[in-house]
């Protein structure tokens, strides 16, 4: 093993590109392992394959690093596997592109000689790394797993919207080893790239590892489930405020401010994948998910609830035009993967409402899901232009920076329904509002009336 030891990244997908660049900016000798010719063209002219905060500037200055997308695997002293573990129709994951991975790995490595580390970051079940890429791997090279090759499962946390962030100041490092001697090569490694800022790191099994990782998404997706269940009685008792109850409760620090911000429900290529994957483990198992079952279900509902808020405010909704600001499932990614906004867009134009909608990145992506059904705009103006309603679904900055005074003189109905909590609703006098979590009696007493 050369030191600093040299880095294959397998499959350049979310994770793949963002590990990469985030090694290859701090020096390290990084190849990157991609079986999609155009993804590999254009990751080598220097362009990211989506958006994301840091990644255009981390990706150039690594490829002066001397970074390289290939269709060939480059040999290394570390492999990462970070493949996407897509859905299957039961709701399983579907581990085919971890198969053709550990095989194309192990078929590289037959002929190598030396000490390899493989590890696996992508999101996988319980058993599969033990279960199912070491066979393949171990069958493919000929060599022995744990002898002649470590592998380590080692999950990653990153979030889209602050993943090179996340890749670059992790907050713990989770390291499960199937021997002693591959976990140590891990953490040497990530020792060497954090220096003085090493995380918090948990050795332990593979099987636990890959458990840590489903158990943390779920946690987390219960956690805005249970806010937006609690947002849902606030709208209903007068005078309530679900985002002074959340700072109530997340000041105790058991509990935690993070992730109890309520709003339209929760999207995304991981959650929603994972959740269902975690379900179909528990039932495999013969194990009920009373929680988890409560967490998908209040998700599948709370979309609605601002289609509800519109019709409320004003009446039949056909022919009515609505508004919609945000398409991502979240700010700062243009992922528009299970969106909460494309769940709310396609009941509008079941009630048929005519949707012009905006986002500041995801455009392209949520007109190839949408096609004709609506139309886009060039900025949140044009989108509010002659609207009926205006509907938050995402909170991008640039969207609080509307005022009063960008609805008053766009719309033709001044009604707003905040899904995301953006505006300060003193600010806005003469405009109906509605707000998840936000009892409207509190509305209508401090818009003084209407
Ligand atoms: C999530 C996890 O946070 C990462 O740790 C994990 O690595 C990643 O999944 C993954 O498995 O790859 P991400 O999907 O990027 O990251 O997004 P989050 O920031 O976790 O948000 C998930 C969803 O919950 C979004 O739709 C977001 O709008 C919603 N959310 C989040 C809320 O509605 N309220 C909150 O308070 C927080």
């Amino acid at each position: 093993m050369t030191n600093p030891p040299s880095i294959t990244i397998m499959g350049l997908g979310y994770v793949g590109l963002c590990t990469a660049v985030s090694f290859a900016s701090k020096g390290f000798r990084v190849s990157g392992y991609e079986i999609d010719e155009g993804k590999v063209e254009q990751i080598n002219s220097g362009k990211a394959t989506f958006f994301e905060p840091q990644l255009d500037t981390l990706l150039e200055r690594s490829l002066r690093n001397g970074f390289v997308a290939s269709r060939k695997i480059m040999p290394a002293d570390i492999y990462f596997i970070t493949v996407g573990t897509p859905s299957k129709a039961d709701g399983g994951i579907d581990l085919k592109y971890v198969r053709s991975a550990s095989h194309d790995l192990g078929r590289s490595l037959r002929n190598s000689d030396g000490c390899r580390l493989v590890v696996m970051k992508s999101t996988v079940t319980p058993g599969t790394t033990e279960k199912v890429a070491a066979p393949i791997i171990q069958a493919e090279s000929g060599k022995a797993v744990g002898k002649d090759l470590g592998l380590v499962a080692n999950p990653e946390f990153l979030r889209e919207g602050s993943a090179i962030e996340d890749s670059l100041k992790p907050d713990r490092l989770i390291i499960g080893e199937m021997e002693r001697k591959s976990g140590d090569t891990l953490l040497n490694f990530y020792g060497t790239l954090y220096r003085n800022r090493m995380p918090e790191v948990l050795r332990t099994t593979p099987v636990n590892a890959e458990l840590i990782k489903y158990a943390n998404n779920a946690f987390l997706a219960t956690k805005v489930s249970f806010i937006n269940m609690i947002a849902n009685l606030c709208q209903k008792v007068p005078g309530a405020d679900v985002e002074v109850v959340a700072r109530g409760i997340g000041v105790d620090n058991r509990i935690g401010m993070a992730f109890l911000r309520a709003g339209p429900g929760w999207g995304g290529s991981c959650w929603p994948k994972d959740l269902r994957a975690l379900k179909t483990a528990f039932s495999e198992s013969g194990v009920e998910a009373p929680i988890l079952d409560a967490t998908m279900e209040v998700n599948e509902s709370q979309p609605f609830r601002l289609v509800e808020a519109a019709k409320e405010l004003l009446g039949d909704l056909k022919g009515k035009r609505v508004a919609v600001l945000g398409l991502s499932f979240k700010p700062d990614t243009d992922d528009v993967r299970e969106a909460v906004s494309l769940r709310v867009i396609g009941a509008l134009l079941d009630e048929g409402a005519k949707v012009s909608a905006y986002d500041p990145a995801a455009m392209e992506n949520a007109r190839k899901v949408l096609g004709g059904k609506i139309a886009y705009a060039s900025s949140s103006v044009e989108a509010i232009k002659d609207a009926d309603c205006c509907i938050i679904m995402t909170e991008w900055s640039e969207f609080g920076k509307l005022g009063p005074e960008d609805f008053r003189s766009n719309m033709k109905n001044l009604v707003v329904i905040d899904g995301r909590r953006v505006y300060d609703p003193s600010k806005l006098s003469g405009m109906r509002y509605a707000a998840i979590g936000l009892n409207r009696t509190q509305e209508t007493r401090i818009l003084g009336g209407g």
